[in-house]
């Protein structure tokens, strides 16, 4: 991947309430780091722009880390122009509070609700805006019809490949170290065995560059 420009998005996103408390989700962010490493051992100029997480970027990645769905858009959208490859392994937020409070909530003895908008969809936005020749893989986390939802979103955000997983399957999903993905493209889908998350982006990896090899021929 020598001379290849690749960006790689990955954890959640933290959406602030209030000073104290925050609204996000599950992932680890293993996932997209896991593609981030891979893709620097094989030579690749790495961007990870990463959302809070417990880990430690791969050493001769360029790190980006943000928090909100708003900065990681800023982030992305700031060099996505000069990527040859984007994969989107992030949990981004798909709403956040629409008042964040200056001051603590305090709790009253009725009930609470807190009013929400949408984020901006990254991918979407990378899909209808992508340069020509640029790849774009997004993530996909349903808990079911994986293959349906994943295919609509490929169709929809305007992707080269989805990476799906359903998180009901044993050994798939947000925390673990193994994933069990399926690969959708226009014309195929295949289905990875349990593996490592290494490993299955490693497989990733491998596909993205055969794609661009075929689109090339
Ligand atoms: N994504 C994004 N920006 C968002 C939400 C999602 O870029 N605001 C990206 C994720 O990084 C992932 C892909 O879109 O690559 C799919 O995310 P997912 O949450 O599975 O799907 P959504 O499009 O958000 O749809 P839904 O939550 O309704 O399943």
């Amino acid at each position: 991947m020598k001379g290849k420009r690749i960006l790689v998005t990955a954890g959640p996103t933290c959406e602030s309430i209030d000073p104290v408390r925050y609204i996000t989700n599950h992932s680890s962010g293993k996932m997209g780091y896991a593609l981030a490493k891979m893709a620097c051992l094989r030579g690749a100029d790495v961007t990870l722009v990463s959302g809070p997480v417990d880990l430690i970027p791969p050493i001769g990645a360029e790190f980006v880390p943000i928090t909100t769905a708003r900065e990681m858009f800023e982030a992305v959208t700031k060099i996505s122009d000069k990527q040859d490859i984007i994969i989107k392994a992030a949990a981004v937020a798909d709403y956040r509070p629409k008042h964040i409070s200056d001051d603590k909530v305090k709790k009253a003895d009725n009930e609470l609700s807190i009013e929400l908008e949408r984020t901006d969809d990254i991918l979407a936005y990378l899909g209808a805006h992508r340069k020509p020749g640029q790849f774009l893989c997004g993530f996909s986390m349903e808990t079911r019809d994986m293959l349906g939802n994943s295919r609509a979103k490929l169709k929809k955000k305007n992707l080269d490949m989805i990476a799906a997983n359903n998180l009901k399957v044993e050994g798939a999903g947000f925390q673990g170290d193994t994933n069990v993905l399926t690969l959708i493209t226009q014309d195929e889908e295949v289905s990875l065995p349990l593996m490592s998350k290494e490993e299955a982006a490693a497989k990733i990896l491998d596909k993205i560059l055969s794609l661009i090899q075929k689109e090339k021929a």
